[in-house]
């Protein structure tokens, strides 16, 4: 670890940090379907929180909530203290289903954002290219997406959310269409930038392994309509080693409270589908 990185870890560890994203008793109907029946937590400024639950449970419409695609059905949600009315350049998401323009080239999709936030083209060229760079892309900037690979694609979604720079950034399942050595590639950039950028990081994932090896804090999510059952602090310090046995402690909890919430899913499920038949 670099004297710089050493400085922020601990800068980072006895920091107070203010609550950025609050969300109070959320509620998500969607026409008579109730998808979330109690969303509470709050992330705090520079925090990396993880997002885990069952398929289904509405992980992908909080993260729509909170980018401000979305608006709840009850309760308050905010950011910087202020309701989220809409979508804004302070978030920055990166889709479960990579979109991209197919017109436009890798590079004019990353520098898009920034275009329109009225970023010279020079200065967006240069931000783009550092994370076509770390994201292995280089040789492809003229490259149009229907050429890509949907790894690549997904890379190209990642590098543009990150060229933007955003205050949080909303993932995804971002590493879910990569394979292994991409993936661990990107976890060490994404931990990099998480810690060099202050930035403050809400990552959906299904995977127990991935989530305890990234965030500060992982939320387990019941089953729909969904709430939260599990609010997990990962009190080790980064960069974490994925053979660490304390991490895999952490993992054998999550992974057991998710088992328990899936078999309960299921079972539920059952008896519904019997009493139909
Ligand atoms: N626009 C919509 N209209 C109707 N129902 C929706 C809509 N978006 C989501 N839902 C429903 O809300 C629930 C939550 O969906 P969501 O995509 O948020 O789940 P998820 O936890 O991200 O699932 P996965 O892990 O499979 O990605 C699902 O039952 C889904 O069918
Ligand atoms: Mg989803």
């Amino acid at each position: 670890m670099s004297a710089d990185l050493a400085q922020i870890y601990s800068l980072r560890a006895t920091a107070p940090t203010k609550p950025k994203i609050v969300a109070k008793g959320i509620q998500k109907y969607f026409g008579n379907v109730l998808a979330m029946k109690d969303i509470s937590c709050t992330i705090h400024e520079r925090e990396f929180v993880a997002i885990i639950g069952p398929s289904g449970c509405g992980k992908s419409t909080f993260l729509y909530l909170i980018a401000g695609f979305e608006k709840p059905s009850g309760g308050d949600l905010s950011i910087n203290g202020q309701p989220v009315g809409g979508p804004g350049p302070d978030r920055g998401v990166v889709f479960q289903e990579f979109v991209l323009f197919p017109w436009l080239t890798v590079l004019r999709n990353i520098t898009l954002g920034l275009d329109i936030k009225g970023v010279s083209r020079a200065e967006a060229e240069e931000r783009a290219r550092k994370w076509i760079r770390l994201t292995g892309l280089s040789g492809f900037e003229d490259a149009y997406p229907s050429t890509l690979s949907g790894g690549m694609k997904q890379r190209v979604a990642i590098a543009r959310a990150l060229t933007y720079d955003p205050e949080v950034l909303l993932l995804d399942e971002p590493f879910g269409a990569l394979d292994v050595q991409t993936k661990n590639y990107m976890i060490r950039d994404m931990q990099d930038l998480w810690l060099e950028a202050n930035r403050t990081i809400v990552m959906i994932t299904h995977s127990v392994s991935e989530a305890v090896l990234m965030a500060d804090r992982v939320l387990v999510l019941s089953s729909r309509p969904s709430e939260v059952i599990a609010d997990v602090s990962i009190k080790l310090p980064h960069p974490r080693e994925q053979r660490d046995p304390a991490l895999r402690r952490y993992e054998d909890e999550i992974t057991a409270i998710l088992s328990a919430e899936v078999d309960k899913a299921m079972s539920l499920e059952r008896q519904s589908i019997v009493q139909r038949s």
